[in-house]
Protein backbone atom coordinates (compact mmCIF):
# COMPACT_ATOMS: atom_id res chain seq x y z
CA UNK A 1 0.00 0.00 0.00
CA UNK A 2 0.77 3.28 -0.59
CA UNK A 3 2.39 6.04 1.65
CA UNK A 4 -0.71 8.17 2.33
CA UNK A 5 0.10 11.52 3.52
CA UNK A 6 -2.38 14.02 5.60
CA UNK A 7 -1.14 18.10 5.19
CA UNK A 8 -3.82 19.91 7.27
CA UNK A 9 -3.49 23.71 5.39
CA UNK A 10 -3.29 26.01 7.91
CA UNK A 11 -4.95 28.32 6.00
CA UNK A 12 -7.88 27.11 7.41
CA UNK A 13 -6.52 27.48 10.86
CA UNK A 14 -7.84 30.34 13.44
CA UNK A 15 -4.67 32.81 13.07
CA UNK A 16 -5.26 34.35 16.23
CA UNK A 17 -3.98 31.07 18.15
CA UNK A 18 -1.83 30.02 15.74
CA UNK A 19 0.24 28.08 17.84
CA UNK A 20 -2.23 25.92 19.55
CA UNK A 21 -4.01 24.79 15.78
CA UNK A 22 -0.14 23.64 15.16
CA UNK A 23 -0.23 21.58 18.33
CA UNK A 24 -3.94 20.47 17.60
CA UNK A 25 -3.29 19.18 14.59
CA UNK A 26 0.13 17.43 15.44
CA UNK A 27 -1.74 15.74 18.07
CA UNK A 28 -4.40 14.62 15.46
CA UNK A 29 -1.77 12.47 13.76
CA UNK A 30 -0.99 14.55 10.95
CA UNK A 31 1.77 13.77 8.87
CA UNK A 32 3.25 17.41 7.01
CA UNK A 33 1.74 20.90 7.41
CA UNK A 34 0.91 22.81 4.88
CA UNK A 35 1.28 26.58 4.83
CA UNK A 36 0.22 28.75 2.12
CA UNK A 37 1.91 31.90 1.68
CA UNK A 38 0.14 34.13 -0.47
CA UNK A 39 1.42 37.51 -1.88
CA UNK A 40 -1.54 39.68 -2.73
CA UNK A 41 0.01 39.51 -6.51
CA UNK A 42 0.29 35.95 -6.94
CA UNK A 43 -3.00 35.54 -5.81
CA UNK A 44 -6.05 37.90 -4.96
CA UNK A 45 -5.40 37.01 -0.54
CA UNK A 46 -2.16 38.01 1.23
CA UNK A 47 -1.63 35.04 4.00
CA UNK A 48 1.81 35.10 6.01
CA UNK A 49 5.79 35.06 5.54
CA UNK A 50 8.98 33.32 6.97
CA UNK A 51 9.13 34.49 10.69
CA UNK A 52 5.26 33.32 10.77
CA UNK A 53 6.00 30.13 9.56
CA UNK A 54 9.44 30.44 12.14
CA UNK A 55 7.59 31.35 14.91
CA UNK A 56 5.33 28.38 14.39
CA UNK A 57 8.21 26.12 14.23
CA UNK A 58 8.48 25.55 18.04
CA UNK A 59 4.75 24.33 18.56
CA UNK A 60 5.85 21.09 16.22
CA UNK A 61 8.50 18.41 14.77
CA UNK A 62 6.21 17.83 11.91
CA UNK A 63 7.96 18.65 8.61
CA UNK A 64 6.48 21.81 7.30
CA UNK A 65 5.60 22.17 3.20
CA UNK A 66 5.12 25.78 2.25
CA UNK A 67 3.04 26.33 -0.79
CA UNK A 68 5.03 29.69 -2.49
CA UNK A 69 1.76 31.56 -3.87
CA UNK A 70 4.20 34.73 -4.81
CA UNK A 71 5.60 36.09 -7.56
CA UNK A 72 9.44 35.91 -7.80
CA UNK A 73 9.87 32.95 -5.34
CA UNK A 74 13.36 32.59 -6.22
CA UNK A 75 13.85 35.75 -4.56
CA UNK A 76 12.52 34.45 -1.36
CA UNK A 77 13.28 30.53 -0.96
CA UNK A 78 16.21 31.36 1.44
CA UNK A 79 14.11 33.07 3.89
CA UNK A 80 11.69 30.32 4.10
CA UNK A 81 14.22 27.62 3.96
CA UNK A 82 15.63 29.34 7.06
CA UNK A 83 12.49 29.87 8.67
CA UNK A 84 12.38 26.12 9.26
CA UNK A 85 10.46 24.83 5.82
CA UNK A 86 10.96 21.47 4.88
CA UNK A 87 9.92 21.47 1.93
CA UNK A 88 9.20 24.38 -0.42
CA UNK A 89 6.84 24.01 -3.07
CA UNK A 90 6.84 26.73 -6.08
CA UNK A 91 4.08 27.68 -9.10
CA UNK A 92 4.53 26.95 -12.56
CA UNK A 93 2.68 29.73 -13.45
CA UNK A 94 5.12 31.93 -11.26
CA UNK A 95 8.39 30.90 -12.82
CA UNK A 96 7.90 29.32 -16.08
CA UNK A 97 10.89 29.08 -17.81
CA UNK A 98 13.00 29.63 -14.17
CA UNK A 99 11.46 26.93 -12.74
CA UNK A 100 14.28 23.95 -12.96
CA UNK A 101 16.69 26.87 -11.35
CA UNK A 102 14.58 27.39 -9.06
CA UNK A 103 14.03 24.10 -7.31
CA UNK A 104 17.87 23.19 -8.10
CA UNK A 105 18.25 26.32 -5.77
CA UNK A 106 15.66 24.85 -3.55
CA UNK A 107 17.91 21.88 -2.96
CA UNK A 108 21.17 23.58 -3.08
CA UNK A 109 19.59 24.82 0.52
CA UNK A 110 19.15 21.27 1.85
CA UNK A 111 15.42 22.07 1.56
CA UNK A 112 12.87 19.27 -0.52
CA UNK A 113 11.16 20.93 -3.56
CA UNK A 114 8.30 20.94 -5.99
CA UNK A 115 6.49 22.40 -8.57
CA UNK A 116 2.93 23.40 -8.45
CA UNK A 117 0.42 23.60 -11.17
CA UNK A 118 -2.76 25.19 -11.77
CA UNK A 119 -6.28 23.78 -12.69
CA UNK A 120 -6.17 25.12 -16.05
CA UNK A 121 -2.53 24.14 -16.49
CA UNK A 122 -1.02 21.41 -18.93
CA UNK A 123 0.92 18.53 -17.33
CA UNK A 124 3.08 18.52 -20.29
CA UNK A 125 4.66 22.42 -19.49
CA UNK A 126 6.53 20.24 -15.85
CA UNK A 127 7.06 17.05 -18.33
CA UNK A 128 11.26 18.20 -18.33
CA UNK A 129 11.52 19.31 -14.35
CA UNK A 130 9.70 16.66 -12.74
CA UNK A 131 12.86 14.08 -12.19
CA UNK A 132 14.50 17.57 -9.82
CA UNK A 133 11.50 17.61 -8.11
CA UNK A 134 10.73 15.64 -4.69
CA UNK A 135 7.37 16.58 -4.62
CA UNK A 136 4.46 17.47 -7.67
CA UNK A 137 1.73 19.52 -6.71
CA UNK A 138 -1.99 19.43 -8.70
CA UNK A 139 -4.12 22.25 -7.62
CA UNK A 140 -7.63 21.14 -7.64
CA UNK A 141 -8.97 24.87 -7.57
CA UNK A 142 -7.65 28.04 -7.93
CA UNK A 143 -5.22 28.93 -5.73
CA UNK A 144 -5.66 32.06 -3.50
CA UNK A 145 -8.60 31.09 -1.18
CA UNK A 146 -9.49 27.62 1.37
CA UNK A 147 -12.74 26.19 1.20
CA UNK A 148 -13.44 26.25 -2.37
CA UNK A 149 -15.30 22.99 -4.35
CA UNK A 150 -13.23 20.50 -5.38
CA UNK A 151 -12.58 20.62 -9.74
CA UNK A 152 -13.14 17.32 -10.57
CA UNK A 153 -11.89 17.94 -14.33
CA UNK A 154 -8.17 17.62 -12.53
CA UNK A 155 -8.52 14.55 -11.61
CA UNK A 156 -7.04 12.71 -14.86
CA UNK A 157 -4.22 15.22 -14.63
CA UNK A 158 -2.82 13.34 -11.54
CA UNK A 159 -2.79 10.16 -13.46
CA UNK A 160 -0.60 12.01 -16.18
CA UNK A 161 1.65 13.35 -13.39
CA UNK A 162 1.54 10.28 -11.96
CA UNK A 163 2.95 8.02 -15.31
CA UNK A 164 5.67 11.07 -15.40
CA UNK A 165 6.82 10.57 -12.18
CA UNK A 166 7.00 7.08 -12.67
CA UNK A 167 9.11 7.39 -16.23
CA UNK A 168 11.39 9.17 -13.39
CA UNK A 169 12.06 6.17 -11.71
CA UNK A 170 12.39 7.84 -8.76
CA UNK A 171 10.35 8.18 -5.53
CA UNK A 172 8.63 11.46 -5.73
CA UNK A 173 5.55 12.12 -4.20
CA UNK A 174 2.22 13.44 -5.25
CA UNK A 175 -0.11 16.23 -3.59
CA UNK A 176 -3.48 17.31 -4.38
CA UNK A 177 -4.44 20.71 -2.84
CA UNK A 178 -8.03 21.96 -2.92
CA UNK A 179 -11.49 21.11 -2.15
CA UNK A 180 -10.56 17.96 -0.77
CA UNK A 181 -13.31 16.03 1.11
CA UNK A 182 -14.23 12.07 2.23
CA UNK A 183 -16.22 12.02 -0.71
CA UNK A 184 -13.53 12.41 -3.51
CA UNK A 185 -10.19 11.58 -1.63
CA UNK A 186 -10.53 7.95 -2.78
CA UNK A 187 -10.59 9.13 -6.18
CA UNK A 188 -7.75 11.76 -5.98
CA UNK A 189 -5.55 8.50 -4.24
CA UNK A 190 -7.03 6.18 -7.04
CA UNK A 191 -5.51 8.69 -9.98
CA UNK A 192 -2.06 8.80 -8.11
CA UNK A 193 -1.82 11.16 -5.38
CA UNK A 194 -0.14 10.14 -1.88
CA UNK A 195 -0.08 13.70 -0.31
CA UNK A 196 -3.57 15.16 0.58
CA UNK A 197 -3.58 18.48 1.63
CA UNK A 198 -6.79 19.56 3.86
CA UNK A 199 -7.73 23.14 5.02
CA UNK A 200 -11.41 23.27 5.89
CA UNK A 201 -11.93 19.52 5.60
CA UNK A 202 -9.83 18.75 8.94
CA UNK A 203 -10.59 22.57 10.39
CA UNK A 204 -14.34 22.06 10.35
CA UNK A 205 -14.87 19.05 11.99
CA UNK A 206 -15.81 18.27 15.35
CA UNK A 207 -13.23 15.65 15.57
CA UNK A 208 -9.55 16.24 13.60
CA UNK A 209 -8.10 12.96 14.71
CA UNK A 210 -11.09 11.20 13.08
CA UNK A 211 -11.33 12.93 9.93
CA UNK A 212 -7.29 12.95 9.09
CA UNK A 213 -7.57 9.03 10.26
CA UNK A 214 -10.69 8.85 7.54
CA UNK A 215 -8.78 10.57 5.04
CA UNK A 216 -6.19 8.67 5.24
CA UNK A 217 -7.68 5.44 5.47
CA UNK A 218 -10.77 5.85 3.02
C1 LIG B 1 -5.52 27.37 -1.91
C2 LIG B 1 -4.51 26.71 -1.00
C3 LIG B 1 -4.97 25.43 -0.42
C4 LIG B 1 -6.21 25.58 0.44
C5 LIG B 1 -6.77 24.25 0.80
O1 LIG B 1 -4.98 28.53 -2.40
O2 LIG B 1 -3.32 26.45 -1.72
O3 LIG B 1 -3.92 24.82 0.30
O4 LIG B 1 -5.96 26.31 1.60
O5 LIG B 1 -7.89 24.47 1.60
P1 LIG B 1 -9.23 23.63 1.36
O6 LIG B 1 -8.89 22.22 1.74
O7 LIG B 1 -10.18 24.28 2.29
O8 LIG B 1 -9.59 23.75 -0.07
ZN1 LIG C 1 -1.85 25.15 -0.69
Amino acid sequence: MKNIRIAPSMLAADFSKFGEEVVSVTEAGADYLHLDVMDGVFVKNITFGPKFIKDARRFTSLPFDAHLMIVEPWKYIEKFAESGSDIITVHYEACKERLKDTLKAIKELNVKCGAVINPDTEADVIKNVVEYCDIVVVMSVFPGFGGQKFIESVVPKIGVVKEMIKATGKNIELEIDGGITKENVAAVKAAGANVIVAGSTVFKAPDRRKIIKELREI
